[in-house]
């Protein structure tokens, strides 16, 4: 017997992820035309039942056991990638509350967001609230709780997506950052600072539809992400090849380690001939065309 379907989009970091676990404020913007969709149906006695891609199997049956959801089978599909920084286990988290009934974006993004530290172990919240609202947002770890989120009243630039496999998982690369920002203080104070001073010039060049200059400081941010470790070859190699297609700016999204770059850059950009040519697939456009 059918319980319910939820469905829910991506999410692309344009500056801060890392940084925003370490105080600095972030921004996102909703990845709309890629989505994760479940179904839930009654399981009776056969308990939990999972049919989807197999990456996605522990953490799916895991978030259903903490809602305490035991008799049901689940069903993902949908094309947002995988484990590529694009959010897809807060979308997955976002997709099953929508599913069990939940509908007003506030309870969705707070129900979404426990689900979500069963995947990342210690999630910032970003990716759960851009995905339960699906719009740009800003977000500052360090207000109050109630002006934590703020949505972005633009829409997303016109931005492209591209992927390669991961080679460590968001909980090991957050780990890992954890470990030097402990090690060297001075050195990731100094970066924790010039991400916040990026973000929020960021936000200005986006309110006045300043792309030049946003791309600018997406080069500027990859470099920071460079210097913590999570930027790996294929990405420099990615970034150099969306800059060369015509890309206004390139950086890793989300966790890094592999997984997703983000390139601003027209609808009419050749990327992905550019890419294929060099032998990476994957890319798509994300972002309203201007
Ligand atoms: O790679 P993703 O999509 O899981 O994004 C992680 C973003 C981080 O800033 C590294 C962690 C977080 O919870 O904000």
């Amino acid at each position: 017997m059918p319980l319910g379907t939820g469905e829910a989009g991506g999410k692309a970091i344009l500056f801060g992820e890392h940084f925003v676990l370490h105080g600095s404020p972030a921004i996102a913007l909703p990845v709309s035309s890629r989505c994760v969709r479940v179904s839930l149906s009654a399981n009776g006695s056969q308990g939990l039942s999972y049919d989807g891609p197999a990456e996605g199997r522990v953490v799916t049956l895991a978030m259903l056991t903490h809602l305490g959801l035991e008799h049901v089978r689940i069903s993902l599909a949908g094309d947002l990638p995988l484990a590529a920084g694009l959010g897809s286990s807060a979308a997955l988290a976002v997709a099953i509350v929508r599913a069990t009934g939940v509908s007003d974006p506030d309870e969705v993004r707070v129900a979404a967001h426990q689900l979500e530290q069963i995947a990342h172990g210690r999630a910032s919240g970003i990716d759960d609230a851009v995905i339960s609202y699906g719009t740009p947002l800003l977000f500052r770890p360090d207000a109050p709780p109630g002006a934590r989120f703020i949505k972005l009243a633009f829409p997303a630039p016109p931005f492209w997506v591209a992927w390669v496999p991961r080679i460590c998982s968001t909980k090991e690369s957050v780990a890992r950052v954890a470990t030097m920002a402990a090690a060297e203080p001075t050195r990731f104070g100094a970066l924790v600072a010039a991400t916040t001073r990026i973000v929020s010039e960021g936000e200005g060049a986006l309110r006045s539809g300043g792309h030049a200059q946003v791309g600018r400081l997406m080069n500027e941010a990859q470099a920071i992400l460079d210097e913590i470790g999570v930027v790996v070859d294929s990405h420099r190699k990615l970034c150099e090849l969306g800059m060369r297609a015509g890309a206004l700016g390139a950086k890793t999204t989300g966790a890094g380690g592999g997984g997703a770059v983000m390139f601003l850059g027209p609808a009419e950009m050749e990327l992905d001939r550019v890419l294929a040519a060099a032998g990476f697939g994957h890319s798509f456009f994300a972002g309203e065309p201007h």
